[in-house]
Formats: C-alpha cells, sequence, structure tokens
C-alpha cells in the first residue's frame, strides 16, 4: 500500500515537523522574528495552533492509511487462502484420480506421480520423482527413442493421443496401456513439461480377445462335431471292412500289408477326428482335490506299456511336500499323456525324462524335462497352434488341447530349453496351489 519502506510513522512525524520548520524559517525571514520584541502572544498561538492541527490531521491521515493497509493485507490474505485452497483441490483431484496422472518438466524428468500410479506400476512417488519415464517401458530402446520424439511434439505444442503401448512394473510383469501426452505452458506461454494419463488396458485386451477366442472355439466346435459326425461311421464300417479282409489273407498275401495299413490309416483318422472333438467341444472341468504325483505315475505306466518307449529312463525328483491341487484328474491325464509323449517321440531309445515338482508361492509347479532333439527357436513359437505339428504322422493338437485344459485350470505352460544348457526340451506347467 505504501511506496517501499515508508511506514505510518512517516505520516505521523513529517507534517508537524516540515510544517514547523515552514512556520520557523518564515519567523525568522520575517522583520518580527528579528526583533523579538515583536513578536505577540497571538503569533505564538497561530503557531501553536497550526502545529496541533498538522498533528491531528497526520494522525487522521495516519489512521486511515493504516485502515486501509489491513483491508488490504486481509485481502491480499483472503486470495491466497483461495490459491491455496484451488492448488489443495486440484492436486486432490490428481492424487485421487482412478486413472495415472503423471506430470513432467520440459526435460521429461517426473514431478508428480499419483495414487493409481504407486497402485498400478508399484513404484513410490519418492522413488519416481526426479526420474525419467525410461524405467517404465517395456522395451527401453525403442519405447525411449519414441518418447523422445514425442517430446518434441509437446514442445512444438501438439499432442499425443490415447497411444497403446506395453509398460512395465515394478515386479517384472508387462501391462499393455493407452497413453495421452498434453503440453502444459506457463502463463508466458513457455513450455515448461507435459501431462501424462495412462489407461490401464491389459485386462481388456485380455477379455477381448478371451471373447474373440470362445466365439472361434464355439464355430470350430460346431463344424468339428459336423465333420466326425459325418466321418466316424464310415469310418468304422471301413474299419469293419478291412478286418474281414485280413481275416482270410495269411501273411505272405501282399494285400494283408495293403489291410493292414489301411488299418493304421483309419486308426489314425479316428485318432483326429477325436482329438479334434476334444480340442474344439468345451468342457466342463470337475477339479477335485488331487495328487499330482499319482496322475503322473499313472500316466508313466501307461506310457512304458509302449514296447518303444522301453528304454527311457525316468527320473522322478518329487517334492513330497506338494500336497494336493484342486484339478480335473482326467484332464491332467491328458495333459502329462500328451507332454510326456512328444518327450519320448522326441527321443532315441536311450533317452532320459526328469520330472521334477515342487511349490513356489502361490503356485505348484510341474517339469518334465527330456533329452530329446530339442525344439529350434523358430518352432517353439508355434507348439501350442492347433494343427502345427513337424512329425509325419502327428495331427498337431495334442499341445493345442494340453495349452486350454491348462488355461481353463487358471495355470500357465511354457516349453523352454533346459537351463543348464543341455540337450533336449523341459516343459514347465504351473497351478494355482490349494488355498
Ligand atoms: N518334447 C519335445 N521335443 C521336441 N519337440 C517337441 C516336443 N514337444 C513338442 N514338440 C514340437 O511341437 C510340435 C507340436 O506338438 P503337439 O503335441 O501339439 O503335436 P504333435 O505331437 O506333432 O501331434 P499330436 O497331435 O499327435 O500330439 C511337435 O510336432 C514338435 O515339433
Ligand atoms: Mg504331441
Amino acid at each position: 500500500m505504501f511506496p517501499r519502506g515508508v511506514t505510518v510513522w512517516h505520516f505521523i512525524l513529517i507534517p508537524p515537523v516540515v510544517m514547523g520548520g515552514v512556520i520557523i524559517l518564515f519567523r525568522w525571514i520575517s522583520r518580527s522574528l528579528l526583533d523579538p520584541a515583536t513578536i505577540s502572544e497571538n503569533g505564538l498561538y497561530a503557531v501553536a495552533r497550526i502545529v496541533t492541527i498538522s498533528l491531528v490531521m497526520s494522525l487522521v491521515i495516519a489512521w486511515l492509511a493504516f485502515r486501509h493497509r489491513r483491508e488490504y493485507e486481509a485481502q491480499i490474505a483472503a486470495q491466497n487462502e483461495d490459491l491455496v485452497a484451488t492448488r489443495d483441490f486440484l492436486s486432490n483431484v490428481i492424487e485421487t484420480s482412478g486413472e495415472v496422472i503423471i506430470t513432467l518438466d520440459s526435460d521429461g524428468h517426473i514431478t508428480s506421480w499419483n495414487r493409481t500410479a504407486q497402485q498400478i506400476y508399484g513404484w513410490t512417488q519418492e522413488e519416481m520423482l526426479g526420474e525419467t519415464c525410461d524405467r517404465l517401458f517395456a522395451a527401453p530402446d525403442d519405447h525411449g527413442n519414441k518418447f523422445r520424439m514425442h517430446l518434441d511434439t509437446l514442445q512444438a505444442g501438439g499432442m499425443v493421443r490415447h497411444e497403446e503401448t506395453t509398460h512395465r512394473r515394478r515386479d517384472g510383469s508387462i501391462i499393455t496401456v493407452h497413453v495421452t501426452l498434453s503440453p502444459l505452458f506457463d502463463v508466458s506461454g513457455r513450455y515448461v513439461g507435459a501431462t501424462s494419463l495412462i489407461h490401464d488396458v491389459t485386462k481388456l485386451n485380455e477379455l477381448q480377445s478371451r471373447l474373440v477366442e470362445q466365439e472361434r472355439m464355439a464355430a470350430l466346435g460346431q463344424m468339428a462335431a459336423a465333420v466326425a459326425h459325418e466321418i466316424k461311421n464310415p469310418l468304422a464300417g471301413i474299419r469293419g471292412g478291412c478286418e474281414i479282409l485280413l481275416k482270410g489273407a495269411n501273411e505272405v498275401d501282399p494285400r494283408t500289408e495293403l489291410g493292414e495299413e489301411m488299418l493304421y490309416q483309419v486308426d489314425r483318422l479316428s485318432r483326429s477326428v477325436h482329438d479334434l472333438l476334444v480340442f474344439a467341444t468345451p468342457k466342463t472341468i470337475k477339479p477335485v482335490p488331487a495328487q499330482i504325483h499319482l496322475i503322473v505315475d499313472r500316466v508313466l505306466k501307461m506310457i512304458a506299456e509302449d514296447p518303444k518307449n522301453k528304454g527311457i529312463q525316468v527320473d522322478r525328483r518329487y517334492d513330497s511336500e506338494l500336497g494336493h491341487v484342486q484339478v480335473d484328474p482326467e484332464l491332467m491325464e491328458q495333459v502329462f499323456f500328451n507332454v510326456l509323449l512328444n518327450s519320448c517321440q522326441a527321443m532315441d531309445l536311450n533317452g532320459a525324462i526328469t520330472i521334477t515338482t515342487g511349490k513356489a508361492g502361490n503356485h505348484v509347479s510341474v517339469s518334465v524335462r527330456d533329452t530329446g532333439a530339442g525344439i529350434p527357436d523358430d518352432v517353439i513359437a508355434r507348439i501350442f497352434e492347433p494343427f502345427f505339428t513337424t512329425r509325419a504322422k502327428g495331427t498337431g493338437l495334442g499341445l493345442a488341447i494340453v495349452n486350454k485344459i491348462i488355461h481353463d485350470h487358471g495355470g500357465t505352460i511354457r516349453a523352454v530349453p533346459p537351463a543348464d544348457g543341455g540337450s533336449g526340451t523341459e516343459v514347465v506347467i504351473q497351478l494355482p496351489a490349494e488355498a
């Protein structure tokens, strides 16, 4: 309110001093001042009155100024309070938003990291403030370059809308997100950073692909049922005919070999139709508390009955603490039968299979490792696809069925080269442990 350095005291003291000074100067110059005899009493009273009036006026002015100053200060304080309340409200909106909201400075360093960001990514505000976004990128090189291009766009006043990308969380898991970046400018129009709005769409994408998969499977199921219906009966007829023809033929008869080959091919076709039906027809899982070791043992016994597998050594490294797991025993038999059969088919007579079980966190894992030929990189990516096979006599449905059963149980399956660098393949199945 007052110019810098001026206070109320200036108003109180300056007017009487100045006025007094002026009067004394005036008196001193005038003749009456030169002649003390001419100084009348009236003159002294007049001086005293003027001094008193100017003092009162100073006090009034000072009081008015003081009041005005108080009002002005109160007004500023109220405005400050409003500003603080607005700022708190806005930070509260950002902090409690259900979306991830991150703000960045002009160099791309994080300046705010809200609660949802902490929940989704796992890093706290203290850990992220001042950091760059590189830590969030699933593929740091590619995403980092792209992000720097985005910063240029923002600096030029542009926006990045709903870009789908993948981010990495603190625990290493990958999420799919939609990112929207908007530039921030200060009152003078200078670029000061950006706001990043991030929406986690991982679950949505999973749901969508599951829906598409379900629709695909429903269509495939209908087709498989129709095909199976058309093929099954004729196949049974052909099989019966072959058996009748073979009955009368002796071993040297060339028709015997032909008939046996026909029988073999008919059985193969029947198996393919059966596999197709199993794969395509939805089957309800009936989970019961079961012991995985007993299921694996039953399957191993079945496999050992085939003379082709007699030379294969089996090493069971079972975890005695494994306990029960909620699974459908019949479907699980099918899983281990397919996986173990694949291992046998990939090995020569002297191969070895190692089965290791264990419990980690809330999962039970079963690993089947063989010493077979291994799976080349270009093949490994496709082994769970329906009808993908590298075997002349395979249908390519074995692992597709296994994959479906495991996922229906809430588990995961993967095939990897053995961790010790040896030859062969390791198939690792993880199932939710019983609570
Ligand atoms: N243990 C393994 N070692 C090497 N290759 C394997 C192994 N398991 C699977 N594969 C590869 O994965 C492919 C797909 O396996 P999958 O069980 O689905 O079909 P398949 O065995 O070929 O036919 P089938 O339907 O009769 O099981 C196989 O053809 C093979 O190339
Ligand atoms: Mg197979």
